[in-house]
């Protein structure tokens, strides 16, 4: 093939994977939806913790304080930690709202990516953002699964198969091989599973496959009794603090401190969730900030108040790993009734935070892979929307088969760092998104703008990318898990999805083109 030839077909592949779409057809797209503008600042903070408080406070802070047999944690230090984190949100937060402010429409990082980097760019965000959704969905499985063990274990009359459950039963292969379980095997393959996740994950579906808007107003009550029951704990803890727990304060340095904030991360995640509510928010330059700096505000307090509590109330090696804070109710009030009692409140509000997180993660999974169908990125069976239920069926039910199989190898600590790594990158892949888009689109109206930029920006990559780079040679399992889902996605782009959106994109210019013939040949007429 002569020198040039070959230079055309490398400048035409290349111009295809950077191919971006203009946020005006977004917005197009958006206007034919019609959605009412109805929400205002304190609705977005309900749906903000709605999607933020679940496994990360309820169960994660056990490793991030502890460690686990991969890092260090950060023992009472977790404090900082949780400051650092908050703060390290802050910047992608605001990069969110200036997005969501101009480009209002729901796909959330995934559309601003194809608005500002381009194609292949857009299908490695929406892959990246399936660790966030899909894998965090496992996690916060799993997590329900020990909070529901630790609930009947709180009640004299259950019995006790179901107090202490089969370690088979109630895990994932890895964990229950590691706990030394003994496993039975069915025609030679090792049967072992985690039961309550995978219900929890197929009710979810079920609701999902049906329709989300009763749901809506489940997710409101779930805030209210998260914060309610976190609440109780911070009360009653509080008067079963003993200081001496606080020392030594920093166990393991400033390395557990930067691996506590790894992990603390994930009780962050879910905050962007918010801009998908963009399309429907009054006002929108003044509530999205409100509504995503004041989630993270108000989580940031009750996170805080949660680690200073339970470091206090429980030596450092007496943590529960699976639920920590009920756990550390039996372990203060040894033999008192009253304890008992909140012990059994705390594990329901944990089942219904954990719950109404799960709604938000699988609803995200089924949402972005919908969209991501919609550009021809996948099948197009996957873009089948039910005749009654008006859901995406098709993805809802692949979706949700993935996750269950899933759920059979990876487990609870993994799934989560994947989710955190996952989703730094997709906060460093936004923060570069608002710098590109100032500089090639100056004057597209901004309802909101990120303050000191491109310094706030860039504030965000350094600290998601601080993050990322110190856990990286700390956690062995995610760490060569998730540069091998970065390969996949790409393998599976240039396999399907480049050829794919090359028919989408002749079908859309095939009327011009036909128009143009016509012309031409009429002009040729004349
Ligand atoms: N932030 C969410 C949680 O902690 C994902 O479960």
């Amino acid at each position: 093939m002569a020198d040039s030839q070959q230079k055309n077909i490398f400048g035409a592949v290349l111009s295809n994977l950077i191919r971006k779409k203009n946020p005006d057809e977004f917005l197009e797209q958006s206007k034919e939806g019609g959605l009412r503008k109805t929400l205002g600042a304190f609705d977005l903070l309900i749906l903000g913790i709605s999607a933020i408080i679940g496994a990360g406070i309820f169960v994660m802070i056990g490793s991030a304080v502890i460690g686990t047999n991969e890092h260090v944690g950060a023992g009472p230090a977790l404090v900082i930690s949780i400051a650092l984190v908050g703060i390290a949100c802050i910047f992608p937060a605001l990069c969110y709202a200036e997005f969501a402010s101009m480009i209002p429409v729901s796909g959330s990082a995934y559309i601003y990516t194809f608005a500002t980097m381009g194609e292949l760019p857009a299908w490695m965000m929406g892959w990246i953002l399936m660790l966030e959704y899909a894998i965090g969905t496992i996690a916060v499985a799993s997590s329900w699964t020990g909070y529901l063990i630790q609930f009947f274990k709180g009640l004299s009359f259950m019995p006790e198969s179901l107090q202490n459950p089969p370690l088979w039963l109630v895990n994932d292969y890895r964990t229950a091989v590691e706990a030394g379980a003994s496993i039975p095997h069915f025609l030679g393959i090792p049967v072992c599973m985690n039961l309550p996740a995978m219900f929890i994950i197929t009710v979810i579906a079920f609701v999902l496959y049906k329709g989300i808007q009763e749901s809506a107003n489940f997710a409101k009550i779930m805030v209210f009794v998260k914060l309610l029951v976190i609440g109780l704990f911070i009360a009653v803890g509080f008067y079963h603090i003993e200081p001496s727990n606080w020392q030594p304060f920093v166990p393991f340095g400033a390395k557990g401190v930067l691996m506590g904030a790894f992990v603390m991360f994930y009780a962050y995640i879910g905050f962007d969730a918010i801009s998908t509510a963009a399309e429907e928010t009054k006002n929108p330059q003044k509530n999205l900030p409100i509504g995503l700096i004041g989630s993270l505000v108000v989580c940031s307090v009750f996170y805080a108040l949660v680690t200073i509590v339970l470091t206090g109330m429980v030596p450092m090696d007496k943590i529960d790993l699976h639920a920590p804070i009920a756990h550390a109710m039996s372990y203060a009030g040894v033999g008192a009734k009253g304890l008992d009692i909140i012990q059994g409140i705390i594990c329901i509000g944990a089942l219904a935070g954990l719950t109404s997180v799960l709604l938000v993660l699988q609803y995200g999974t089924t949402r972005i892979l919908y969209a991501m169908a919609r550009d021809g990125f996948l099948p197009p069976l996957m873009k089948k929307i039910h005749a009654k239920f008006n859901t995406p069926w098709v993805i809802t039910i692949l979706s949700t088969v993935l996750m269950l199989i899933g759920s059979l190898f990876i487990n609870r600590d993994v799934a989560a760092e994947l989710a955190i790594f996952g989703t730094f990158t997709s906060f460093i892949i936004v923060c570069i998104g608002i710098l590109i888009l100032r500089k090639t689109e100056p004057n597209r109206p901004r309802p909101f703008k990120v303050p000191c930029c491109p310094w706030f920006p860039i504030l965000g990559i350094v600290f998601c990318s601080v993050f990322m780079i110190s856990a990286f040679t700390e956690v062995k399992t995610s760490a060569t898990l998730f540069p091998l889902w970065i390969i996949l996605g790409l393998v599976i782009y240039f396999l399907y999805g480049y050829q794919s959106n090359r028919r989408e994109v002749a079908l859309k210019l095939k009327p011009v083109e036909e128009e143009q013939q016509i012309l031409s040949a009429k002009a040729n007429d004349v």
